[in-house]
């Protein structure tokens, strides 16, 4: 037992009186106190129980450190086995023999005392060191797994001492032991109690901290000390000095936004660039950064650049903050984003590197933090697409369900918007939410599947992959349907392969949540029977009654669907499978194809494949290892098949396949972190991933930059006219205020498109002056909702607007009917508004005024 002592003289007799008292068996340990120069009295109150026999003092004359007077001690150590512990009895000498069992019994390596464990606890701490303890433990949590790094209780094999690098010290001798191990040592927590010392004071000072905090860094790899910092500061002061004032002058000499903090950007980088990079960094022998570096350093700028838009536009735009002032917030945002990439991308550490294991955690957590930022601050900024505001007018309809979907969408954005008002964060903090979710799920899964490495790279990849990240952005129905799709894969594997009774209860429930969401997680219930027909271990489920109760669980949840069926003649049923039975026969293979390399891009196609084929036969020898491949495989292939199927006859959407990847991104995350070249594709594969990260990442930043603040030379073309129907409602509630001005009534608006005019009108229709907005049913087409929410129009001599985003939709249904113009009265000319941002072109949108309305026949007003 080593006990490091520092001015510990009052609490020696406690401590070693309730040692003794334990009455562990006599020679089989020792007490040696290693101690650094105490002026206490503390070595001569260890000198008096000496001649106990088992006691010994170590005095050390160095200057004095924790770590290496540990280091000390296990040297002079003569047993197999040490524990350190604190003398302030702040670990109780009583948990000893609990925590040295799994060492003596040979079944570990380390036995960590712990305190977050369940069983472990604090004790008389103050707040704000149980707080610095817990963000400590925290941070080394990605690092090292254990969920109480710092804790100075524990016990270990004495040959590990050997490993603890050379320079260590300070407080941190367990995290150092841990990592030294590079992840293949077996560690076990026991949980402790932690007892605030009575006598004397604590020695951990705020040096002992940052020295912690910088030594984390470098063992995730970074590189603490870029050179000199106070140069360092000074030129990145300089840098922000330029850009902000760059900034204005270029704001106030006419430049929008986006020019002005991108030039401002580029100059003030390449200002502090050339300081930093001549003054401070330790480079190559000309002073410049090599070429692999610069091109590094490009792409950390770029990333920076890109999120630092949205900063703005968030102050600027969304928060009406002076432009002079947002900037400021805006470049610390970036120099956050610029300072990680150089530490850890730009500079890693060359000596002692950490695994490659390691090495992807940390990039993942990177990539992960930055991408999740993105989406929270762009979230509010860009506008809604068109099918965002059709959501949101269901949401205005509160219903049991829906005609086109069933009604988790409309829920999530009357649940996001009653808290954060009708606005594009407010409808879309529910999709922001799923996504967290989806996460969290996807990452439990890989983790019960593979470990937790797995689990994060499989995380890495869904927030990368356009699968994860486009779901998690948009308010559709498909970021609720990712979210229970993950977790109704989460608790099958429990329930299934883990055989946790518990687990069908959360299946029932995310099962029934996912219905709710959208029909398609049904797939995943036929894979299941499936999965349970052909594992023949499997099949007794069919005969328990979990399973029936999970489904009635979920039927119940289900049940406001069938409801609202039932009032509407099974309309959203019938619709639904009339589309997936062979509507056409419209042979659509490819497109699915091509689909499915949007939503994973090639490389990610590539891998899913590979994952879903390729066995590495060394694994594929353990029964449980092969159970959870067949997992993967039947859960990704059964609903993948049916989506096969039904693009031989009909049209797949682009998001269809989207959740069905969900499945095998686990075994896709295993396969990033292999090292051992099983195959010659799959080290090519994982040397792919890197660009295709990194060229998703700047694409998401790209086209979100784009749409918010615009990127300077790059007009607004070709989608636009399915966007921006900010600037275009304005422009439509001017249009029909002439019109009232002109006949002295008010106009009804109608969007001729199936929904989306009509819900992006209402969306952005300035709510304390509504206008009258209807659907195209009006005149004999079906409009979905609409339908539903303004069956029958009377006959009226108000004047009509109907607006199209093609001038064809003002003229005929798309069987080339004119049902439009009889219905109207003296119907005018087609004309085209255009909408304009800033002065420039941004879309346009046609529109055609009549002076009335003539109404339906009676036997035709029920229009589906
Ligand atoms: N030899 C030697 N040299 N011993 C030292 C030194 C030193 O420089 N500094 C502290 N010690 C001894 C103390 O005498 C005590 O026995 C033990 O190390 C722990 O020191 P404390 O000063 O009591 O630390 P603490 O209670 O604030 O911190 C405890 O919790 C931390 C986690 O939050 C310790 O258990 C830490 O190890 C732990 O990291
Ligand atoms: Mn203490």
């Amino acid at each position: 037992m080593i006990v490091p002592t520092l001015n510990e003289a009052g609490n020696i007799d406690p401590l070693l009186t309730r040692l003794s008292a334990l009455d562990l068996p006599e020679g089989s340990f020792e007490v040696i106190f290693v101690d650094d120069g105490s002026c206490d009295g503390t070595p001569e109150k260890v000198r008096e129980w000496e001649n106990c026999g088992n006691i010994r003092l170590i005095e050390r004359r160095e200057k004095p450190d924790l770590t290496r007077s540990i280091l000390a001690g296990a040297g002079a150590a003569r047993g197999d086995v040490i524990v350190v512990m604190d003398a302030d009895l702040s670990h109780p000498p009583e948990q000893l023999p609990a925590l040295i069992a799994p060492i003596l019994d040979g079944s570990h390596d380390v036995a960590v005392g712990s305190r977050y464990v369940p069983g472990g606890s604090t004790e008389g701490w103050p707040l704000h060191r149980q707080w610095l303890s817990r963000l400590g433990s925290w941070l080394a949590r990605p690092l090292c797994d254990i969920n109480d790094a710092t804790s100075g209780f524990f016990a270990f094999r004495r040959e590990l001492s050997g490993t603890v690098a050379e320079r260590a010290g300070g407080y941190k001798i367990l995290l150092e032991l841990l990592m030294a191990g590079q992840g293949k040592l077996r560690v076990v927590e026991v949980p402790i109690c932690f007892r605030d010392r009575i006598h004397g004071a604590s020695k951990l000072s705020f040096s002992h901290q940052w020295t912690y905090l910088r030594r984390l860094m470098t063992l995730a790899g970074g590189t603490v000390s870029v050179g000199r910092a106070g140069r360092f500061a000074a030129a990145g002061l300089f840098g922000v000095f330029v850009d902000a004032l760059l900034f204005q002058w270029l704001l106030s000499s006419g430049a929008g936004l986006a020019l002005a903090h991108i030039l401002s950007f580029f100059v003030a980088a390449s200002v502090s660039y050339s300081l930093n990079f001549k003054w401070s960094f330790h480079l190559n022998h000309e002073g410049y950064l090599r070429w692999p570096q610069f091109g590094r350093f490009l792409t950390v700028g770029l990333f920076a650049l890109l999120m630092r838009g949205g900063v703005l536009a968030l102050l600027v735009h969304g928060w009406h903050m002076p432009p002079l002032l947002a900037i400021f917030p805006a470049i610390g945002a970036t120099a956050a984003v610029i300072y990680m990439g150089l530490v850890f991308y730009v500079f890693p550490v060359k000596q002692n590197p950490p695994s490659l294991d390691v090495r992807w955690r940390v990039a993942s957590f990177g990539i992960v933090a930055f991408a999740v930022m993105l989406r929270l601050i762009y979230m509010g900024m860009a506008q809604l697409i068109p099918d965002e505001a059709y959501y949101w007018n269901y949401a205005q309809h509160m219903d049991l369900s829906f005609f086109d979907h069933p009604p988790m969408v409309a829920w999530l954005i009357w649940f996001g918007t009653s808290i954060f008002g009708d606005n594009e964060f407010g409808v879309r903090i529910g999709a922001f939410i799923c996504g967290l979710i989806t996460m969290g799920y996807l990452y439990a899964l890989s983790r019960n599947l593979y470990d937790k490495s797995t689990g994060i790279r499989a995380v890495l990849l869904l927030t990368v992959l356009p699968l994860g990240f486009v779901t998690a952005t948009l308010m559709t129905p498909d970021a609720p349907l990712m979210a229970t799709w993950a977790a109704t894969l989460y608790y099958m594997e429990r329930a299934l392969i883990a055989d946790q009774r518990w687990a069908w209860l959360g299946m029932g429930i995310a099962f029934g949540l996912g219905i709710l969401s959208k029909y398609t997680l049904g797939l995943l219930g036929l894979a299941a029977l499936l999965f349970v027909v052909i594992d023949p271990g499997l099949r007794r489920w069919l005969c328990r009654p979990e399973p029936y109760l999970a489904a009635a669980l979920a039927l119940t949840l289900f049940s406001p669907v069938i409801a609202w069926n039932m009032e509407n003649d099974w309309a959203s049923i019938m619709y639904q499978s009339q589309r997936a039975t062979g509507i056409g026969n419209k042979f659509s293979l490819h497109l699915l194809f091509f689909h499915m390399l949007l939503v994973l891009t090639p490389v990610g196609f590539v891998a899913a494949f590979m994952a879903l084929v390729v066995r590495n036969d060394e694994r594929a020898v353990n029964p449980l290892i092969r159970r959870r491949r067949l997992f993967m495989q039947v859960f990704t292939i059964a609903p993948l098949a049916v989506f096969f199927w039904l693009s031989l006859f009909g049209w797949p959407k682009f998001h269809w396949t989207a959740p069905v990847w969900l499945a095998i991104l686990p075994a896709m995350g295993w396969m990033l972190g292999q090292t051992d070249h099983w195959s010659k594709v799959a080290s090519r594969l994982r040397a792919a991933w890197k660009p295709t990260i990194g060229i998703c990442m700047f694409l998401y930043g790209l086209a979100l930059h784009y749409v918010v603040l615009g990127i300077p030379g790059i007009p607004y073309v070709g989608f636009s006219e399915h966007y921006f129907w900010r600037e275009t409602t304005r422009e439509v509630e001017r249009l029909a205020a002439e019109v009232a001005q002109q006949t002295g009534k008010k106009p009804l608006i109608v969007g001729m498109s199936k929904w989306s005019v009509a819900s992006s009108l209402s969306f952005y229709n300035d709510k304390s002056e509504p206008l009258d907005i209807r659907g195209r049913n009006m005149f004999l087409q079906s409009a979905a909702m609409y339908d539903f929410w303004y069956p029958s129009e009377p006959p009226t001599d108000r004047p009509i607007i109907l607006f199209g985003m093609k001038t064809h939709q003002l003229e005929h249904d798309i069987d080339g009917n004119d049902n439009i113009t009889p219905l109207l009265v003296q119907p005018g000319p087609i004309r085209e508004l255009k909408i304009e941002r800033e002065g420039k072109p941004l879309r346009g949108i046609y529109y055609r005024v009549a002076q009335g309305y003539l109404g339906l026949p009676a036997t035709d007003s029920q229009v589906r």
